[in-house]
């Protein structure tokens, strides 16, 4: 699976702190995620953790020594080459030497090189990074551009808890993946995204719903943001987590998502409808819980038509122009190509992705799905069946075409 990180060339710069096992940890995510990550060590961080780690989960040499003949001639190189140079743990140490520009090791000199995009994650004791000398060092850097993540509040090595601990490396990598694809196709749009089931609540304990779990529609989100969108996920309750840098809002009901649809699409680019939105709520909501006693052997639950919230964009957008395209779903269990094929029409769409969702292994719940994109024109693309953020990936990719 391809994403921002996949052949990058990341310097991961490793300082004395004892968070120095989280460092290898993330050398070797970054790895995993198809980056090639050059390691530079100060003396401090070698002392807890050998370079032979980092050279073993980076499968490249690791750089220790300005003064070896390697290191003097790749500082440059390294800097140069750099997508990203990325410093974790940053001690407070290293944080005062680079918002003075001191270089007097090979991180440093590298860090002066370098032209790239510079994260810091620092961490230290929770007195050391609220000392105002700390902290003016952070804003100076941060006015030069770099990025701080963390540090978090825990428990640290001095046995006192406070604001000081390294962010996780899990936490890092998403970072890492939102910085590197802030430059990709979709940068300076916007995309509103809709993602899991609706709930329509019969009473303050039951509601009724459907399998919707929110994987395809926040794989979505995840595809908008490493080709650099800025997304907006509105959600009904999501059976995954919600991927770094997506303003999420959650939701309930279909009236909720419908208001905020309409509100999120005025200034937005594109909408993509991926949510299963009930089509019917309870006609009444009853306010205490439902008694079985109160019931004879059988009971009726009167339904009520929910809004249809692609027909009230549709009305929206002929007065406002915005979005500038719509994507619908279409969950189909039988003649799927003619039932898209109406629904994008009726519903004024741009474009329809059709999942047969009458495979045990595509659609509702489960992790793949299988997708015919139609376009006004006719089928765009047939998408096999795959995972759910490969399939997410290659609809953001037709529709960036779409949108430049
Ligand atoms: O969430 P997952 O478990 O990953 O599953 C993904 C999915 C199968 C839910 C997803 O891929 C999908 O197909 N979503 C749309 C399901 C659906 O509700 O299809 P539909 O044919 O009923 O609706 C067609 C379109 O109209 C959809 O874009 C839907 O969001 C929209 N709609 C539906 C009802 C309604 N009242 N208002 C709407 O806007």
């Amino acid at each position: 699976m391809t994403t921002p990180i996949t052949h990058q060339q990341i310097v991961l710069g490793v300082t004395g702190s004892i968070a120095c096992y989280k460092a290898a940890d993330l050398a070797s995510k970054l790895t995993q995620a198809g980056a090639a990550v050059d390691v530079i060590l100060t003396d401090a961080a070698a002392r807890f953790v050998t370079p032979f780690t980092f050279q073993a989960v980076t499968g490249r040499p690791v750089y220790t020594d300005l003064w070896d003949e390697r290191g003097h001639i790749r500082h440059v190189q390294l800097g140069e080459q750099a997508n990203l140079l990325v410093i974790a743990p940053a001690t407070a140490h290293t944080i005062a030497k680079l918002a003075h520009g001191l270089a007097d090791n090979l991180l440093t000199v590298t860090a002066l090189a370098a032209r790239c995009p510079v994260l810091l994650a620092p961490a230290m004791d929770g007195g050391m990074y609220e000392h105002p000398a700390t902290q003016a060092n952070i804003r100076l850097l941060q006015e030069r551009g770099v990025t701080m993540i963390g540090p978090v509040s825990g428990r640290m090595a001095s046995g006192l808890t406070g604001l000081g601990r390294m962010v996780e490396p899990a936490e890092l990598l998403a970072h890492i993946r939102l910085k590197l694809g802030e430059n990709g196709v979709l940068r300076g749009r916007k995309l509103i995204i809709t993602a899991g089931p609706t709930q329509e609540p019969l009473d303050p304990v039951r509601y009724l719903s459907n399998y919707s779990s929110g994987k395809q529609g926040v794989a979505l989100a995840q595809a908008a943001l490493d080709a650099g969108a800025a997304v907006t996920l509105i959600a009904g309750p999501l059976q995954v987590a919600v991927p770094l840098g997506v303003t999420h809002i959650p939701v309930l009901t279909a009236e909720q998502m419908k208001n905020a649809v309409l509100a999120a699409i005025q200034d937005a680019d594109a909408l993509l409808m991926a949510a299963a939105v009930a089509d019917f709520r309870p006609a009444h909501q009853a306010e205490q819980k439902i008694k079985k006693t109160d019931q004879g052997p059988e009971m009726v639950i009167e339904l009520t038509r929910n809004p249809d919230i692609l027909a009230a964009v549709k009305a929206q957008r002929e007065e406002t122009r915005r979005p500038h395209l719509v994507l619908g779903f279409a969950a189909e269990t039988q003649d799927v190509l003619a039932y898209g094929q109406e629904k994008l029409i009726r519903k004024g769409l741009d474009f329809i992705a059709i999942n047969d969702v009458s495979r045990p292994d595509a659609g509702f719940a489960v992790d793949q799905n299988q997708i015919t994109l139609l376009g006004r024109e006719g089928v765009i693309a047939e998408i096999p069946l795959q995972d759910k953020s490969a399939v997410a990936a290659q609809i953001i990719h037709y529709l960036a075409q779409a949108l430049v």
